[in-house]
């Protein structure tokens, strides 16, 4: 069964049960700056797993591109992957276990309608129980009255079968479903399951979390208002179960690519080519939604992610020039309809041409931090003179067989405040935090720019990324030349008279062709739900001095955002400005 037909046939499996379908949100986190990237399908939906009310219902179904970064290390094994789709399927308040479990095992078994795996090469575990909920023996009968034996449903601790985003957020207890690749493995005691899990003969394939508790600060402290169903099947996991090959990098997502590194490599180290893939794949997906490279955020994963793959390309003789080549190779599996991800299909050339760029960039400090390395200069001269990056450094002296000592390394670094803080390793961890009063006020300025600017530069100005960190926010929008100082100050000007006008911010929904009916302004390439939320500006007549397609959150009245400053107006790309501002 193709990837295509695996995405296909899941969301039409919960659409037909009642779900709405969604598409995926972009990589980068809507206006929460304390997340670089999203991590889980749930991410973008925790607002509404706390209780908002989504505007698509309470029961959805979706596939969500996800990145996570914290351990480059495990990449290029079976089961790693720094990009991947997450399949799932929610209840926001409304089904919970019962209907939950029934309906992962129908769409794991029915040959019809879902993926006609065998029952007998299941296994299940489910929560034991803790001080903060009691052992899930509810699950354990749902699951035996499907038939499952209950010798293959193991009880495991919170290590195992407790899901949270990270120390604050909703949670729960979870119940994962485990398939036997190798269809030998049979009956098995729990030590002899957690064994085959180790061996891969028996992987993880899918999540069902029962959202219905709530952590801050690390500790769970009591019930939501509301029971969830959070889900996450993994499509490269699946699509290797399903093509009967015991890792996704042999499937039809990374074929084309594999191959390609396997003909023009004078090494054939396949962990290596498996990295190289990986880091290319998610690279492309990055840059697709907006993500430059840089020293900061989501900008130095990026580098990071293209610089390692640089230094593999050399390790196994892959000359310059091939990122393009490979890119197409890489974005091929996307590119069948119905195109699930278009921003990454129709943006691939472009893509290509600033991987190549950050390529070259970085072969310079390579070949000069490299010569340095050797001589033994000191990590944080390195980093600072050379700008070369300490885990390019860590990895170095590992394969020499020395440790850094990074203890040193970030004192020094600490002193010397050249790099932010960010580009330390202590942000790619992540975590979910709530949403800062200054983030939103941010989010509110940000649609008034964009009406702004287009009062300023004319309607041909459309928003094409966005950014909001609690010091500032910032807006890519097209446009083919720099602004002059006049416009900025015309801007600005509009801007606070806007908010000293104490405009109100109201959210409406409607219909997607409602919303572009009236003219509410979307992003390029980005792709909407039937149902929308639209956010209006708009005076006491009701005129609308900004209306967007967003999900919020907002001010009510734009009195309170203090005063808009442009900080910076600057070349993105071809065609395309950035503008940071702040509120002061
Ligand atoms: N949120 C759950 C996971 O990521 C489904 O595993």
């Amino acid at each position: 069964m193709h990837s295509d037909e695996i995405r296909k046939r899941f969301l039409e499996f919960f659409e037909k049960r009642g779900h709405a379908i969604i598409p995926s949100a972009s990589l980068v986190p809507e206006n929460d700056p304390s997340v670089l990237f999203n991590t889980a399908g749930m991410q973008p939906l925790v607002p509404y797993l706390l209780g908002q009310k989504h505007p698509a219902g309470t029961r959805i179904a979706d596939i969500q591109k996800c990145v996570r970064t914290g351990d480059l290390d495990d990449i290029g094994d079976n089961r790693h992957f720094s990009f991947f789709e997450m399949m799932g399927n929610w209840s926001l308040g409304d089904y919970f276990k019962e209907d939950a479990i029934k309906w992962s095992y129908e769409f794991l078994t029915s040959t019809e309608e879902g993926l006609g795996l065998n029952p007998k090469q299941l296994y299940i575990t489910v929560f034991e129980g803790d001080e903060n909920a009691p052992e899930d023996t509810e699950s354990r009968k749902i699951w035996e009255a499907l038939g499952i034996p209950s010798d293959r449903i193991y009880a495991l601790p919170a290590e195992d079968n407790w899901w949270s985003p990270g120390d604050n957020g909703p949670c729960g207890p979870c119940s994962e479903m485990f398939y036997d690749v190798t269809g030998t493995v049979g009956d098995l005691s729990k030590e002899g399951f957690i064994d085959a899990v180790k061996k891969e003969n028996v992987i993880e394939i899918w999540n069902d979390v029962f959202m219905e508790y709530e952590k801050k600060e690390g500790k769970v402290i009591g019930k939501l208002s509301q029971r969830n169903v959070d889900t996450g099947a993994g499509l490269e996991r699946i699509t290797a179960v399903m093509q009967g090959k015991k890792t996704a990098y042999d499937t039809d997502l990374f074929e084309n690519v594999m191959n390609a590194l396997r003909n023009n490599a004078s090494v054939k180290d396949e962990r290596i080519l498996r990295i190289i893939a990986d880091h290319l794949r998610t690279s492309f997906f990055l840059i697709a939604d907006g993500v430059i490279p840089g020293n900061t955020g989501q900008g130095y994963v990026l580098r990071r992610l293209i610089r390692r793959m640089v230094r593999f390309m050399e390790k196994i003789g892959l000359g310059d020039s091939t990122v393009t080549s490979l890119g197409i190779e890489i974005v091929k599996p996307y590119t069948r309809e119905p195109v699930m991800y278009p921003n990454l299909v129709l943006n691939s050339g472009n893509i290509a041409q600033v991987i190549k760029k950050e390529e070259e960039k970085f072969k310079e400090t390579l070949k000069n931090g490299i010569k340095e390395f050797e001589k033994g200069t000191d990590p944080f001269i390195l980093a600072t003179t050379y700008g070369f990056p300490i885990e390019l450094t860590e990895e170095l002296a590992r394969e020499k067989g020395q440790k850094i000592d990074r203890e040193d390394f970030e004192k020094k670094m600490a002193e010397h405040q050249k790099l932010s803080r960010t580009a330390s390793a202590g942000m790619f961890k992540g975590g979910l935090a709530n949403t800062n009063e200054q983030t939103v006020k941010l989010h509110t300025a940000h649609h008034l720019l964009l009406s702004a600017l287009q009062d300023v530069l004319g309607k041909g100005v459309k928003q094409r990324g966005s950014n909001i960190t609690e010091e500032r926010l910032r807006i890519d929008f097209s446009f083919d030349r720099k602004m002059t100082d006049e416009e900025k100050k015309k801007v600005e000007e509009i801007v606070n008279s806007n908010i000293a006008r104490d405009l109100k911010v109201v959210r409406r929904e409607m219909s997607k062709e409602e919303a572009e009916k009236i003219g509410a302004e979307m992003e390029f390439g980005a792709k909407y739900a039937d149902v929308v939320s639209v956010y209006f500006i708009e005076d006491e007549h009701g005129n609308h001095i900004s209306k967007e397609f967003c999900g919020g959150p907002h001010v009510e009245h734009t009195g309170v955002l203090g005063k808009f400053k442009i900080q910076k107006e600057e070349a993105s790309s071809q065609g395309v400005r950035r503008i940071k501002a702040i509120l002061e």
